[in-house]
């Protein structure tokens, strides 16, 4: 099949990561016979320092002409500590979110066996924890009209029926396709946008009886998340929530960068790791490029590669049961982030010369 990607690695650890899914990609495509045409674009800080944007025009093109976008990190210090800097490369992502209408972002969380001892929580808290969080990404508190004034700021939280519609049947859809279980994490004591939400999936909850729908508010439920994880199977919530309870959820594993994830709307898809650029560890070679690998895994997925899919998972496990893993999972004898990728890379064209 011939695909078009675009390849955005963005900032910090965004270039290594990206670096090592490529590789895995090119294995993919020698060893299952694809045509992948990679073009690469400038977004974040990078793309400030270059040309003075976030979000250049001719990566919006290239988005836009592309089957898929993979973006690695976003995100520089120099920013985060100048609270008055004209531009933020964290625009550069909501602007492309905007842009291509992503308005569901899907963050799967599973836990590996073998990974269970590092994670933070007991091991008997990660049996069968499995979960999904359907994030809606282009509304809300994000997106809401903003202003400053001399003593005060504010930001607008704002959701339209629709925002909530379209998300919550995709969010009741894959509940269906799981374990028949959704909960709906809001703030609806305190806040009119989530009482809305409420409303609007009490609604669309009688086209799905067979969908069990549970409510839980934001700070029960990232409670929840850590006295019982294995409680969640689908879990819908606004933008600002998801932010946040998604790195809750990735620490579960025992390391921040094992979590993939899809934003998909009508016509694009990007994929994208749930973590951040790891300014220190910028250049050092050390990152985990999984998270990375995996939302490669999840843009095969929705291709319907299913083979080429499981044989990244496939390799995944491998390198996590031979503890072939960054610093970040294994301390004493680690691999390199390069090193990573080119192991995934090798193990699948095992993998495709064992099924033949
Ligand atoms: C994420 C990130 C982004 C977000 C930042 C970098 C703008 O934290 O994708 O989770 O807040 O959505
Ligand atoms: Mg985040």
């Amino acid at each position: 099949m011939v695909k078009n990607i675009a390849v955005l690695p963005g900032d910090g650890i965004g270039p290594e990561i990206m670096n090592a899914a490529v590789v895995v990609l090119k294995s993919i495509e020698k060893v299952f016979g694809h045509d992948f045409v990679l073009n690469e674009g400038l977004i974040g800080a990078i793309s400030i320092d270059q040309r003075g944007v976030a979000l250049p025009e001719d990566t919006i093109d290239l988005c836009k002409a592309a089957d898929a976008v993979l973006l690695g990190a976003i995100g520089h210090p120099k920013f985060d500590n100048d609270p008055d800097a004209p531009v933020r490369p964290e625009q550069g992502l909501l602007q492309i979110r905007k842009t291509l209408e992503l308005h569901c972002n899907i963050r799967p969380v599973k836990i590996f066996n073998e990974l269970k001892h590092l994670s933070p929580l007991k091991e008997e808290r990660l049996n069968n924890v499995d979960f999904v969080i359907y994030r809606e990404l282009t509304g809300g508190i994000y997106f809401g009209e903003k202003s400053i004034d001399s003593g005060f700021s504010s930001d607008l939280c704002i959701y339209h029926n629709y925002e909530i519609d379209r998300i919550s049947h995709l969010a009741f859809e894959e509940a269906r396709r799981r374990s028949g279980k959704l909960c709906l994490v809001d703030k609806a004591n305190v806040l009119e946008s989530s009482r809305l939400w409420r409303k609007r999936v009490g609604l669309i909850a009688l086209k799905y009886s067979d969908v069990e729908l549970k409510f839980l508010f934001i700070d029960n439920a990232a409670m929840q998340m850590i006295l019982n994880p294995s409680q969640f199977d689908v879990i819908l919530t606004s933008n600002m929530f998801g932010d946040i309870l998604s790195d809750e959820a990735s620490v579960l594993n025992g390391s921040l960068g094992l979590l993939p994830s899809a934003s998909k709307g009508t016509k694009y898809r990007l994929y994208e790791p749930v973590h951040g650029s790891y300014p220190q560890a910028t250049g050092k070679n050390i990152a985990n490029p999984l998270a990375m690998i995996l939302s490669v895994e999840m843009m095969l997925r929705d291709w319907e590669m299913t083979e080429e899919a499981d044989s990244i998972i496939q390799s995944v496990s491998e390198c996590i049961t031979e503890n072939l893993l960054t610093e970040d999972l294994n301390k004493k004898n680690p691999v390199t982030c390069s090193e990573m990728g080119e192991l995934i890379a090798s193990k699948i064209a095992k993998f495709k010369k064992e099924l033949i």
